[in-house]
């Protein structure tokens, strides 16, 4: 496809923090596969200052420039901006996106969608009356590495029924170094490792237990318990179990604050063998290993052998995926996208909230129902 016939996005960006600065760098880059043609209009900040200084630092090539405003109300009143990516804490998603919303912009917004599968609901309702796209943005899914897994898995089946996936996503973060008011640290703006970190660890144990998305997926039962910070603010390690009763397929999907996990983040084990993911971490995937059953280890137990091993190189972060995914549906004239689709975020986030609930950590926004 010639250039002049991708889809062009205008972004407007909204918070200037670390997820942001990935994002922007992404968009910028040139890319002789992009699907779409993206131009950064405006970034809103706190301040100006903060705002100029995160051009200066993470896109100073962007020509013309993104025009800086002091406030995220101004980007979403810019009218030459399409639509707003937000990078803001997860408890200030829901304002954000309402606010877009109302000025009549499309949205992608940051993971965890909402603190809560309430909030992601009022959400969807008002972009549904607004007739405008909204996405969370679940970047893992549009790797072209874990689709490329998902059809070895599911439709070429080559490790047989797919029975049990093992997902950790460890940071060591030592958050008693972090100042009370930080992200990864308050309450209040939706902190704790099960919205944070876990949601990636689900999203591994969805994609490679349910072969496909949408209504007949079998809804599986979740088992979690959670570790409290010593406040009892936020959860600092979570567990779910997600257990499928009609075939006994089980997910351990889990998280933490207080150990890195390996490179090695995912096992899918099937009747035939299993895959192991490799990657920085389970939301950026760079690799993955299948080991089969020989014929005659398959009668007796015997380790499987290294079958194929496939690396995806790619430039960047891996943001651009999911971009240019968003520029071809708003392009379509679409409000959803086909693998991040709006009742597919309301599941993950009613799982986590049934995780909360059994495991115990709270948020301001669970009163509010
Ligand atoms: N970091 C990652 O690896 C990563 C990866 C994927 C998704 N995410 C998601 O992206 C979102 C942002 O994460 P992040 O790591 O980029 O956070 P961050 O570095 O702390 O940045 C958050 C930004 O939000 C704005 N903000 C507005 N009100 C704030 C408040 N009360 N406290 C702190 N910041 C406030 C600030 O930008 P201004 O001052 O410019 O307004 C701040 O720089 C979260 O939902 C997170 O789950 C993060």
């Amino acid at each position: 496809m010639q250039s002049h016939d991708l889809p062009v996005l205008r972004w407007g960006i909204i918070a200037t923090g670390q997820i942001s600065s990935w994002f922007v760098r992404d968009l910028s880059l040139s890319r002789q596969d992009a699907k779409a043609i993206h131009i950064i209009q405006a970034i809103g900040s706190s301040t100006e200052q903060k705002g100029l200084k995160f051009v200066e630092t993470y896109i100073p090539h962007v020509s013309p420039p993104p025009k800086v405003y002091a406030s995220y109300e101004e980007v979403y009143a810019d009218p030459h901006v399409d639509i707003i990516y937000i990078g803001t804490p997860n408890a200030l998603h829901k304002q954000n996106c309402l606010d877009a919303i109302k000025h009549g912009k499309h949205v992608l917004c940051e993971k965890a969608f909402a603190v809560t599968s309430q909030e992601a609901k009022e959400i969807f309702d008002s972009a549904r009356d607004k007739g405008v796209f909204v996405m969370e943005a679940m970047w893992t899914r549009f790797f072209p590495l874990v689709q490329t897994l998902q059809r070895l898995v599911h439709e070429e089946k080559v490790i047989g029924d797919v029975h049990r996936v093992f997902c950790d996503l460890g940071l060591d973060m030592n958050l008693a170094t972090l100042k009370p008011e930080s992200r990864l640290r308050s309450r209040a703006l939706g902190a704790g490792t099960l919205l944070d970190i876990c949601i990636y660890s689900l999203t591994w144990g969805l994609l490679m237990l349910e072969p496909r998305l949408g209504d007949d997926a079998e809804k599986p039962r979740v088992i979690a318990a959670q570790t409290l910070s010593e406040d009892d603010e936020i959860d600092i390690a979570t567990s779910v179990l997600l257990h499928y009763p009609s075939t006994g397929k089980q997910g351990i999907l889990t998280s933490t604050c207080m150990a890195k996990t390996p490179h090695t983040f995912c096992r899918i084990e099937g009747t035939k063998g299993y895959v192991t993911v490799d990657g920085v971490s389970a939301s950026a995937p760079s690799a993955f290993t299948y080991y089969l059953k020989t014929p005659e280890e398959q009668s007796v137990a015997g380790s499987p052998m290294l079958i194929k091993r496939y690396e995806a190189e790619h430039e960047g972060f891996g943001l651009f995926w999911e971009a240019d995914a968003v520029a071809i549906d708003i392009a379509a004239c679409k409000t959803e996208n086909g693998i991040m689709p709006w009742g597919e975020t309301v599941r993950v986030m009613e799982m986590m909230d049934e995780a909360r609930r059994q495991g115990g950590a709270r948020f301001p926004q669970d009163d509010n129902k």
